[in-house]
């Protein structure tokens, strides 16, 4: 074609090939084009001016298939204007300014425009970078090793090109190191985006923030991205054991519970008596409280500890509280009375002693006690 001029134009830099060789740098620009770049599946424009004063008979844009072919894409030919495929008719034999539907990734490239004058094919060249937008997804999954139950935060920045930044915040920082892990996968797909997918896990007792945020940088994204997942969060329980006495027809019991609350997840709760004997063991539980209890008769388990062990996830060892159960005692009865003499054992009344109060002080710990007198 013998091109004398070669072109490589930026916003300043303008670089007239033939006029260098010639020395002479007066003649103007005739063909002004920028690089662009495109996002898949949008629209790019590609503009390409002559700024001269010739007549134009031809114009075009092109793109080298090999090494000495070129495929015509838009352009003047024939006093009209033509175009193809992914590209819109150019405003006019001058102004190559053309629409380019970004379908693929191998419109990336270098595009030619050319103009055809009397005397020179003056043209000018834009490179097309084919960009495009991840699609952001997260989910979270959970996995038990060793009695331990892990979560695993997976955000996927998928098809992006280039490929995608993926960085974590948990309570608006990034992740420490412990315990926290952060695992990538890239995959590169056939169609030229890739895929990122960044793991963050976690032990789910040691983090207690209910959300965690991806964040995923990218030059399809004016802002870097944010995605919140929920996270499963655990609660430290309040454990307490406690001992209340009941009486059931004439007998006296203990009632024993070991109660958790607020925990979460459900606490593992057991009971140990010291003895051997076997007794029956009632639970109940509520969304928010867990208790284990047994029904102990006083007189039996006089003296006795009672132990409550409390598992949860949250405690760093098995929780264990304990109660000892009194032994009950009656150290002594003292009578009292405004007459005769204060003894232990008896009181001694006149004849004709009337309208006298007598009282019973009994000492010593018995929940209770019936008093039965004789004359
Ligand atoms: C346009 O892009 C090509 C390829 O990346 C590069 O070689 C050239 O210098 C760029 N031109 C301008 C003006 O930036
Ligand atoms: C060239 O065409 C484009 C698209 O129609 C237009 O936006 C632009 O202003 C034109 N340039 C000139 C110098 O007329
Ligand atoms: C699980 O426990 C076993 C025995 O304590 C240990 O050998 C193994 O390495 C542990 N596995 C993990 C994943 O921690
Ligand atoms: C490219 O391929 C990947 C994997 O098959 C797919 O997820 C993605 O949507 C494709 N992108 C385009 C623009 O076709
Ligand atoms: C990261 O993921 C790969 C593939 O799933 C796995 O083989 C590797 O063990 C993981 N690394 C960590 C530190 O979890
Ligand atoms: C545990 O008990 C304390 C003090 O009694 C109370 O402030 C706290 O809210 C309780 N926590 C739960 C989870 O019930
Ligand atoms: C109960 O615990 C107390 C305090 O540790 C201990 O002195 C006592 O011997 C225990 N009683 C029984 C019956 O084990």
């Amino acid at each position: 074609m013998g091109c004398s001029w070669l072109l490589i134009l930026g916003l300043i830099q303008i670089v007239a090939h033939s006029l260098e060789i010639q020395g002479s740098g007066e003649e103007p620009i005739p063909v002004i084009a920028h690089n662009v770049t495109g996002v898949l599946e949008e629209d790019v424009y590609l503009s390409c001016e002559y700024q001269g004063s010739a007549q134009i008979n031809k114009a075009e844009w092109k793109r080298r298939i090999s090494s000495s072919k070129f495929k015509r894409l838009a352009g003047f030919s024939n006093g009209e204007l033509f175009s193809r495929g992914d590209f819109s008719k150019p405003d006019s034999s001058t102004n190559l300014t053309v629409r380019m539907k970004v379908s693929s990734v191998e419109a990336e490239g270098e595009y030619i425009c050319e103009f055809q004058e009397e005397e020179e094919n003056p043209f000018g060249s834009v490179f097309v970078t084919v960009i495009a937008k991840p699609d952001i997804r997260i989910e979270v999954n959970s996995e038990t090793i060793n009695d331990t139950h892990y979560q695993l935060v997976s955000c996927s920045a998928v098809g992006g090109r280039p490929m995608p930044q993926i960085i974590w915040l948990v309570g608006d920082r990034p992740p420490s190191d412990f315990p926290f892990t952060v695992n990538e996968s890239k995959t590169l797909h056939s169609n030229g985006t890739s895929t990122l997918i960044s793991t963050l896990r976690f032990p789910t007792h040691l983090q207690d923030e209910e959300s965690v945020i991806c964040v995923v940088k990218h030059e399809t994204l004016p802002n870097p991205k944010s995605t919140t997942a929920n996270v499963e969060t655990y609660a430290r329980p309040n454990v307490t054991i406690k001992a209340e006495m009941v009486q059931q027809g004439g007998h006296d019991s203990w009632v024993v519970s070991c109660i958790s609350s607020g925990g979460r997840p459900d606490t593992e709760i057991s009971l140990a008596l010291n003895g051997n004997n076997e007794v029956e063991r009632e639970s109940s539980a509520n969304s928010d409280m867990k208790s284990l209890s047994v029904r102990l008769p006083v007189i039996e388990y006089e003296g006795h500890n009672i132990t409550c062990v409390f598992k949860h996830p949250k405690f760093l060892y098995a929780e264990s509280q304990r109660i000892n159960l009194p032994t009950f005692y009656l150290s002594g009865i003292q009578f009292r009375s405004e007459v005769g003499s204060n003894s232990n054992e008896f009181l001694e009344l006149q004849e004709g002693d009337s309208n006298i109060v007598i009282s019973l002080e009994v000492t010593g710990n018995v929940p209770r006690y019936s008093i039965i007198c004789k004359k």
